[in-house]
């Protein structure tokens, strides 16, 4: 589908349904009228099976106990399998309500309090908050940049491992906000060095289907056949992808027994939680039948992106970093705007509700984190709003 019938057919308004992204902007930056290009979710109805999925599961009328089918965990299952040969076995998954929830289980399941975890800045800030929120020390080690390019100095990394005796690594595997899909040496080095140093690998491989033309995600635990798979945990779900965020429901592969030993005996203990009905339908419906939509929506993405670089492109020192994954942009505003000033411009001059750089890093103030998974008008007004903001300083 081309970009004009795809937004024709799934775009909408989502004021007034009690959207975070549109509805809260009062509470969340004070000003109800901003064009609303922050949390990570999208401005399109998701695709037509997956709806009725939840509507017939709806229509029955009786929402009692229920459990993972085998048609859920065979979706999950023949998607790894189709999209980047990775094999997984039934027994593998567990279902959790979102990713989120599980890094603070994973936390606590395989770290004490004091334990040193080490994630990638600029990074999404749940990453920091589920390791600060349990008392463990969070540990940061800053991507390079040069010019909007983010990559890993592995010196930094492997330091801060052995100077803190770090114990968990959370990876955001394609990187929120960096936007960088990690190239398959970049992998083996980092995994390489956290099975040197007993360092147990979280993969968080949410933003898995988003990614750009030409660029291959390779899932962690299938890095050199299968070398490092029992170092990591990987977790994926079809919410980012096809828009279902509440619908709460997500896929945490572990291959290592031991590890999944632990898992299971740390939920018996303190998460008795029931499966959703509606979530494990929708999935399984966006994984047996969403590709099309997938293929579409990533054109629209591609097509938002190139708006923005080409609407701004007359301010060489604006970078904005290549979007090799996810839909998010991010922008670097320090060559035109003191850093203190970036929310009075972005928020107050082009009326632009984003997500900052600080709540990703302390070094990041000055970048804004764009959400580019809307309608091509949005992202028009919203570049037409920066240049004419940015030519009057210029
Ligand atoms: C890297 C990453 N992980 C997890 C999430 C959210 O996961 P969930 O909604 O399943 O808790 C997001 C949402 O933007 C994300 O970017």
């Amino acid at each position: 589908m081309e970009v004009k019938e795809f937004c024709e057919k799934y775009a909408i308004d989502r004021r007034n349904t009690v959207s975070l992204k549109w509805d809260a902007l009062d509470v969340r930056f004070g000003d109800p009228d901003l064009i609303s290009m922050w949390v990570a979710d999208m401005d399109f109805k998701t695709e037509e099976h997956i709806i009725e999925a939840i509507v017939k599961r709806a229509e029955h009328g009786v929402y009692g106990y229920s459990y993972v089918p085998d048609t859920y965990y065979n979706a999950v299952i023949n998607w790894e399998k189709n999209h980047f040969n990775y094999d997984i076995k039934k027994e593998w998954i567990r279902v959790t309500p979102g990713i989120v929830a599980a890094l603070y289980w994973f936390v606590n399941m395989f770290t004490k309090e004091q334990d040193s975890i080490l994630i990638l800045t600029p990074v999404y800030y749940p990453f920091h908050n589920c390791v600060k929120d349990n008392n463990r020390a969070l540990i940061t080690c800053d991507l390079n940049y040069d010019k909007g390019v983010f990559t890993i100095d592995f010196e930094r990394f492997e330091q801060a491992i052995v100077d803190n005796d770090v114990k968990m690594y959370i990876l955001c595997s394609p990187h929120n906000p960096a936007g960088r899909v990690w190239k398959e040496e970049e992998l083996t080095r980092m995994l390489e060095i956290c099975q040197k140093h007993n360092v147990l690998v979280i993969s968080d491989e949410i933003h898995q289907d988003l990614t750009a033309a030409g660029k291959h995600q390779i899932p962690s635990a299938a890095v050199s056949n299968g070398k490092y798979a029992s170092n990591v945990i990987t977790c994926t779900s079809a919410s980012k992808t096809f828009n279902l965020a509440t619908c709460l429901t997500s896929s945490i592969i572990i291959q290592s027994d031991e590890l999944r030993a632990t898992y299971d005996a740390f939920k018996k203990r303190y998460i008795q939680l029931e499966d959703n009905v509606f979530g494990l339908a929708a999935s399984e419906a966006a994984y047996t039948y969403g590709e099309e939509w997938r293929n579409s929506l990533l054109k629209v993405v591609e097509q938002n992106y190139q708006t923005l670089v080409d609407g701004l492109k007359e301010f060489p020192e604006l970078y904005i970093s290549p979007m090799e994954g996810t839909y998010l942009a991010l922008l670097n505003l320090n060559s035109y705007i003191k850093k203190e000033e970036t929310k009075a411009f972005i928020q107050d001059r082009c009326r632009i509700a984003v997500d900052f750089g600080e709540w990703f890093g302390a070094n990041f103030k000055g970048f804004v984190r764009i959400n580019l998974a809307t309608q091509p008008e949005i992202v028009q007004k919203a570049v037409s709003n920066i240049a004419t903001e940015l030519r009057k300083i210029c």
